[in-house]
């Protein structure tokens, strides 16, 4: 099944100004990782904007093209509906915690499909042991660092249960351990069949991937396979070595 469809997706944040995403046109099939890679400034965040339906339905511009997930049209879907299709973990945690303690942001989302308590605290516990955050349950989201913001984000989207996940520049931010830890998670999640779109900048992070999509200015420059990424003499082109 066809998780994603990108069909002729340009945007700009302003009407007339600068095109940010220039006709991109991909697929990404349930089950796979995708890493999206390309420089700062290429448009990564513009296009997981895209994939989640802020674009178009909270920031304007100029949109054209199609977005498609699990078969329906991000701009016909209210963002409530796709927010259960797809679950994005942004580059800025900050914009993303907004409850006072670990445990009450991952209900949240939860508490808002009205689900019995009960079935609330079992997906709050299930996630936190899933992405290995016991130690931070009761802790205040403001007092968190960096990476660990970004591991009570994914942990709040995964208690949704989305089929899709997008991940924006998470694992670079991550040290070492919990990254190695991170990537155990997603290929697990892999498994259970769901599909995950990684954007980074850090190449190492992306060797969990069955595909790799190259951004470049906006520009779909590639779109092959993870060994893509053994490939010098293209990464070199394209400044990432
Ligand atoms: N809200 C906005 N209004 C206008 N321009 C924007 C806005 N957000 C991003 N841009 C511009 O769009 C372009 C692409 O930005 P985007 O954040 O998508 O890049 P990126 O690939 O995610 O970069 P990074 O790797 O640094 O996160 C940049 O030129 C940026 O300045
Ligand atoms: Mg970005």
């Amino acid at each position: 099944m066809t998780a994603v469809v990108v069909n002729n997706l340009s945007y700009r944040y302003q009407k007339g100004g600068k095109q940010i995403l220039k006709d991109l046109n991909f697929t990404v099939e349930q089950g796979q990782i995708v890493a999206v890679l390309g420089l700062s400034g290429c448009g990564k965040s513009t296009l997981c904007l895209c994939l989640g339906g802020i674009i178009p339905h909270y920031l304007g511009g100029e949109m054209t093209g199609r977005v498609l997930i699990n078969g329906q049209d991000t701009a016909d879907c209210k963002i409530a509906r796709l927010a259960l299709e797809v679950g994005i973990v942004f580059q800025d945690a900050d914009t993303q915690l907004f409850s006072p303690t670990v445990e009450d942001e991952i209900a949240f989302a939860p508490e808002n499909l009205c689900l019995p308590p009960e079935q609330i605290r079992q997906r709050v516990d299930a996630v936190i042991e899933m992405v290995g955050i016991k130690h931070l349950r009761y802790e205040n989201t403001n007092d968190l660092s960096g990476g660990q913001k970004h591991l009570v984000a994914m942990a709040a989207v995964l208690a949704l249960d989305p089929p899709i996940l997008v991940l924006d520049e998470v694992l670079a931010q991550l040290d070492a351990a919990v990254k190695k830890s991170v990537t155990e998670i997603l290929l697990e999640l892999r498994r259970r069949g769901k599909t995950i779109i990684i954007v980074e900048h850090d190449l190492e992070a992306l060797i969990i991937a069955d595909r790799v999509l190259l951004l470049e200015d906006g520009l779909l420059a590639n779109d092959g396979s993870s060994s893509l990424l053994q490939d010098k003499e293209l990464l070199a082109r394209h400044k990432f070595l």
